[in-house]
């Protein structure tokens, strides 16, 4: 199967696009990060330019897209709503105006974190600019009639050594340079390794049918529940760093208002493709092992 992977430079992307590189062909995209990921024919392309998309979908022709591209930091959204319903919205309407197979990429932050852990069937309630444009892109992709999925993602971790710093590269730099780093004891995430994100992807795309409109929609998330500080401390003892560096506080004492529970109930994915990602103690484990700071 031929894959375009929209977003294959960021975060999901460096460890997706090459995991699904082993099975199929992957024309991936980027925007200003054009990182080489093995087997992955890596094009530009700014979503924003309508005539660029159009003309790499008529040139490349994929069987299916994976529609990982997006503005992902809702402080990013925040700050201008105009771009970020073009990008978000903008490009996920047109490609479910095509006819093309479609994975799409939501988030749990479409819940406001006050009533876990979450089911497909829960109703949202977006809180942010980002999480009403990713609302709109599920609805968008639950009207087409062409084959779709829309993974409402859960917190990632893994390595993201270059382009914008995500959380376990911060948090590394930080307690090796022995600077402290503040985590929230209230803040509550079902933190999927992006290795077994990747690994879902590889699952999903095995199928031979796709779920029909009521399976459509599904959580994608680690099978824990954990605190932004148990995550912490089980990364210090996994990346042997001192986790008396790692502070805890709640939100209220850090002055931040952000959704406390997301927590999502993954069991309809799971069965689905006959895997259950690793605990948040494997993952860092892995981690571990693949350290790209030693
Ligand atoms: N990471 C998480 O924990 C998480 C959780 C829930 C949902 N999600 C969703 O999952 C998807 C993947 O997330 P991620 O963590 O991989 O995000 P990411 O690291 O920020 O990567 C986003 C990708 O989109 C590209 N991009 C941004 N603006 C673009 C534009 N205007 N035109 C074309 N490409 C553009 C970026 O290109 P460059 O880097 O080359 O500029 C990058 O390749 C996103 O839809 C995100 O909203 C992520």
């Amino acid at each position: 199967m031929k894959i375009l992977f929209t977003g294959a430079g960021g975060f999901l992307g460096r460890y997706a696009a090459p995991r699904l590189a082993r099975e199929h062909e992957v024309v991936g995209t980027y925007l200003n990060n054009d990182v080489p990921l093995d087997g992955v024919r890596l094009v530009r392309l700014d979503l924003e330019d309508a005539a660029a998309r159009a003309r790499l979908l008529e040139r490349e022709r994929p069987d299916c897209v994976v529609h990982a591209a997006a503005m992902s930091r809702p402080s990013d959204c925040e700050a201008d709503p105009e771009r970020a319903e073009r990008v978000n919205a903008g490009a996920t309407q047109w490609l479910c105006a095509s006819a093309l197979r479609l994975i799409f990429f939501s988030t749990d932050l479409v819940f406001d974190g006050k009533h876990p852990p979450y089911r497909e069937e829960d109703p949202p309630a977006p809180s942010c600019v980002y999480s009403r444009l990713k609302v709109d892109g599920e609805r968008a992709v639950l009207a087409r009639t062409a084959p779709a999925m829309t993974l409402r993602l859960a917190l990632g971790y893994g390595w993201k050594p270059t382009g914008h710093s995500m959380f376990c590269d911060s948090l590394y730099r930080s307690l090796r340079r022995g600077e402290p780093m503040t985590l929230f004891s209230d803040q509550f995430r079902s933190a999927l390794y992006m290795k077994d994100a990747a690994e879902i992807l590889a699952r999903l795309l095995a199928l031979r049918e796709w779920p029909e409109a009521g399976g459509r929609l599904l959580h994608c998330g680690g099978p824990e529940s954990v605190s932004r500080v148990r995550f912490g401390r089980e990364f210090c003892s996994a990346l042997g760093l001192d986790d008396s560096l790692v502070e805890a506080k709640t939100m209220a004492e850090a002055g931040v208002r952000a959704a406390p529970d997301c927590t999502l109930k993954s069991e309809r994915l799971y069965s689905l493709i006959g895997f259950r990602p690793r605990t948040i103690e494997a993952g860092v484990a892995d981690m571990a092992l693949e350290n790209p700071y030693k």
